[in-house]
C-alpha cells in the first residue's frame, strides 16, 4: 500500500506522459489543457488504492485510473458549458478560453479516449470494466439531465435531488472503486460492497460541493462562488431552506430562484443569508456527515485489513474537510 499522496503522485506522473496533443490542435489542446489544470485526482486515486486493497497491484489499475480521470474531465468540459461556468480549477473554462463548439467536440474526443484506455486489458477483465463503465457513463448523463431539468422546476423533492446527485456524481466515484476491485479480481460481493462505499461517499462529496459552491472561499475554491445560485440549482441547501423558512423567506427564495438578473450580487447575498438563518447550511453539514458515515458502515462487512479500512476512512475524512 502507498499513502494517498503517493498514489496521487504516481498517477500525475503517468498522466504527464499520456500524449494528448495531436492534430488538429483545436481538438486536442483543450483536452491537454483541462487534464493538466490540476484537480484533486480523487477518482483515479480510488481506483489505484482499491486495486491494492483487494490484493491486486495498483500498477495494473493505471489504465483504468487514467480512463476514469479522462472521463471525469470530459464531463467537466461539458458541465461547464451547461452551467455557463467561467472558472475551473482557478483558470478559464475550456469554452471561455476557446469557444462552445470547441468544448463540445474536445469533450466528445475525451469520452472516446476514455474508452480506448481500456484496450490494454485482457478480455476477462475488459468485459466487466466496460460494462460498469458504460452503465455509469449513461447514468451520469441522466443525472446531468435531471440537474438541468430541475433548474426550471419549483417542486423538486429531496428524494429527487438525492437521486440526481447519485447519478451525476456518486456513481462515478463508486465505479472508480469497483474497477479497482475488478482488476484485483475481488469476489463479486466485495466489488458490490466497495461500490456502495463509493456511492455513499460520492453523495457526501456532492453535498459538500454544493455547500462549497455557496460558502467556499473564492481565493481557494477555484470555481465561481455562487454559481449554483446564479443558475437556480435546486441543491440540498435550497430545498432545506424552503422547508425550514417562514412564509416571507420562502416567497423571497422562490422568486429569486425564478429570476435571472443581469447583476447577481444581491441575489447571492440574500440567498446565502437565508441558507444560513434558516438552518439549511447546518443541515447540509449534517447530511455530509450522515452519508460519510453510511459509507464507513459498509466497511464493517468487508473482509479487508483494519489498516486498509483506516486508509479509506482517512480518505473520507479528507473529503469532508476539504475547501476545494
Ligand atoms: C467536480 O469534481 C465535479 C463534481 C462532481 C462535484 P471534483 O471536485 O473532483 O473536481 P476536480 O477534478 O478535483 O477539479
Ligand atoms: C457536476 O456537478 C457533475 C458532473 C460534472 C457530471 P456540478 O455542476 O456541481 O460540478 P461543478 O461544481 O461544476 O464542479
Ligand atoms: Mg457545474
Ligand atoms: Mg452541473
Ligand atoms: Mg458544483
Amino acid at each position: 500500500m502507498l499513502s494517498i499522496e503517493d498514489y496521487q503522485a504516481y498517477f500525475v506522473l503517468h498522466l504527464k506522459n499520456y500524449e494528448v496533443t495531436r492534430h488538429p490542435k483545436n481538438l486536442y489542446e483543450p483536452a491537454a489543457y483541462i487534464l493538466n489544470l490540476g484537480g484533486k485526482r480523487l477518482r483515479p486515486v480510488l481506483t489505484l488504492m482499491t486495486a491494492d486493497i483487494f490484493g491486486g497491484h495498483y500498477k495494473a489499475a493505471l489504465q483504468a485510473a487514467m480512463s476514469v480521470e479522462v472521463f471525469h474531465n470530459f464531463t467537466l468540459v461539458h458541465d461547464d458549458i451547461m452551467d455557463a461556468a467561467p472558472l475551473r480549477r482557478g483558470h478559464e473554462t475550456v469554452h471561455e478560453k476557446w469557444d462552445v463548439n470547441t468544448g463540445i467536440l474536445s469533450g466528445d474526443a475525451m469520452l472516446i479516449m476514455a474508452y480506448q484506455l481500456f484496450e490494454t486489458y485482457p478480455p476477462e477483465t475488459f468485459k466487466p470494466l466496460i460494462s460498469i463503465f458504460s452503465k455509469t457513463a449513461l447514468e451520469v448523463c441522466e443525472g446531468q439531465q435531471y440537474d438541468v431539468d430541475f433548474e426550471t422546476r419549483d417542486d423538486v423533492t429531496i428524494e429527487e435531488y438525492l437521486k440526481m446527485i447519485e447519478y451525476k456524481t456518486a456513481v462515478l466515484v463508486a465505479c472508480a472503486m469497483k474497477m479497482g476491485a475488478i482488476i484485483a479480481e475481488a469476489p463479486e460481493a466485495d466489488q458490490n460492497r466497495i461500490y456502495n462505499f463509493g456511492k455513499n461517499l460520492g453523495i457526501a462529496f456532492q453535498l459538500q460541493d454544493d455547500y462549497l459552491d455557496a460558502f467556499g472561499d473564492p481565493k481557494t475554491f477555484g470555481k465561481q462562488v455562487g454559481g449554483d445560485i446564479i443558475e437556480n440549482k435546486k441543491t440540498y441547501l435550497y430545498l432545506k431552506a424552503l422547508e425550514f423558512s417562514n412564509d416571507a423567506d420562502m416567497d423571497n427564495l422562490k422568486n429569486l430562484f425564478a429570476s435571472n438578473p443581469e447583476d447577481n450580487t444581491e441575489k447571492i447575498i440574500t440567498v446565502k443569508a437565508i441558507f444560513k438563518t434558516s438552518g439549511a447550511a447546518d443541515e447540509t453539514r449534517k447530511a455530509i456527515t450522515t452519508y460519510t458515515n453510511k459509507a464507513y458502515a459498509v466497511l464493517d462487512d468487508l473482509a479487508i485489513s483494519d489498516e486498509n479500512k483506516q486508509l479509506l476512512k482517512a480518505f473520507g475524512n479528507n473529503l469532508m474537510n476539504r475547501t476545494v
